[in-house]
């Protein structure tokens, strides 16, 4: 039995109640937090459900309207454009990252004449939806080249802004391409596209079901680990930002998400710069078959996001961005 004054301070007070909970909460997820990723695939009336990542699917561009009702609906700020490719459409150079008429060219146009500015429209800079070896980049005995995919990546940014794209996000990990980019973005009357740079983005094995959702799953050749980051680093993760950002970097990106929160709060504590949070495809099937297989509650997804504004994340992609009504309430 504790008898006496012993705990005058109990933490425990201010849990006794959801309205006490509700008043303390240090943080909170709404619909302003989220970006949402859609596959595009080719074609006419069609919603392809993705083996790998179970409720999410590929839309042709037709029916991509409901989506984006939804999304606006419900407030999110951005979706993100992501292509899948058919084969006959990938070859050594990705040079159908430069089609004007390809499946996100295409996209953009749609949505920015039907949405004008109601929702801001976000895409990948990298050519691995293109390349036959799945690579970000120009291949040359089994290395991708730094300078010479930049000058790919510029040209690729310059047409996706050029379409209409708000937010051109590098996802290649090359060297010194915001810059090249910013610089040829200004050149040609795009000062106001804005950057959003994944600076820090790991050689992951969390990114397997989105290989598959954008069709180079088994066509990747090696892997990344000569331009993403190894995972063991930390420092590594400070000096790439620091780069992004005097490069011209607007926004900068962690990814994947949950397994590197330490890196989140590390950029954050350090920069001060809007940090995203990519929740990639892995985590996401994890989470979702884990839930429906029973093995665990659905109410990990709202633990998981809300880590994400704990470490210090200002907005997070996430797949669930679309099942949000479910979520929060
Ligand atoms: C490629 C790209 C990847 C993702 C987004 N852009 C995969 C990769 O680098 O292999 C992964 C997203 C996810 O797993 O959800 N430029």
């Amino acid at each position: 039995m504790i008898t006496g004054k012993y705990p005058s301070l109990r933490l425990r007070r201010s849990r006794k109640n959801d309205w006490s909970r509700r008043l303390v909460e240090e943080n909170n997820l709404s619909s302003n937090d989220f970006i949402l990723p859609i596959f595009l695939i080719d074609g006419n009336n069609k919603k392809i459900p993705i083996k790998s990542m179970p409720d999410v699917y590929r839309y042709t561009i037709d029916k991509i309207r409901p989506v984006i009702d939804k999304a606006i609906n419900n407030g999110l700020p951005m979706i993100a454009l992501f292509p899948y490719s058919s084969k006959t459409k990938k070859n050594l150079l990705g040079t159908e990252a430069l089609n004007e008429d390809n499946l996100v060219c295409k996209a953009i146009q749609v949505i920015k004449k039907k949405y004008k500015n109601e929702i801001g429209i976000m895409c990948d800079v990298a050519l691995d939806p293109y390349t036959s070896h799945g690579h970000d980049g120009l291949l040359s005995d089994n290395y991708v080249l730094n300078d010479e995919t930049i000058e790919v990546l510029v040209s690729q940014s310059l047409l996706q802004a050029q379409m209409g794209c708000d937010v051109l996000a590098p996802s290649d990990m090359m060297d010194g391409r915001i810059g090249h980019i910013r610089k040829s973005l200004d050149k040609n009357g795009y000062q106001m596209t804005q950057l959003l740079s994944y600076a820090v983005k790991y050689a992951s094995n969390f990114y397997g079901p989105f290989r598959d959702a954008i069709g180079s799953k088994g066509l990747l050749k090696g892997n990344k680990k000569n331009y993403q980051m190894d995972f063991r680093n930390k420092n590594e993760s400070l000096r790439e930002v620091a780069l992004d950002i005097k490069e011209g970097a607007d926004m900068v990106m962690v990814k994947p998400g949950m397994p590197y929160l330490d890196i989140i709060k590390l950029v954050k504590e350090n920069f001060k710069i809007p940090v995203m949070a990519y929740q990639v495809s892995g985590e996401y099937s994890l989470l979702s078959n884990g839930i429906n297989k029973g093995i665990v509650d659905k109410n990990v997804i709202l633990e998981s996001l809300i880590a994400f504004k704990r470490s210090g994340a200002n907005a997070i992609v996430s797949y669930y961005a679309d099942k949000l009504d479910k979520i929060l309430k």
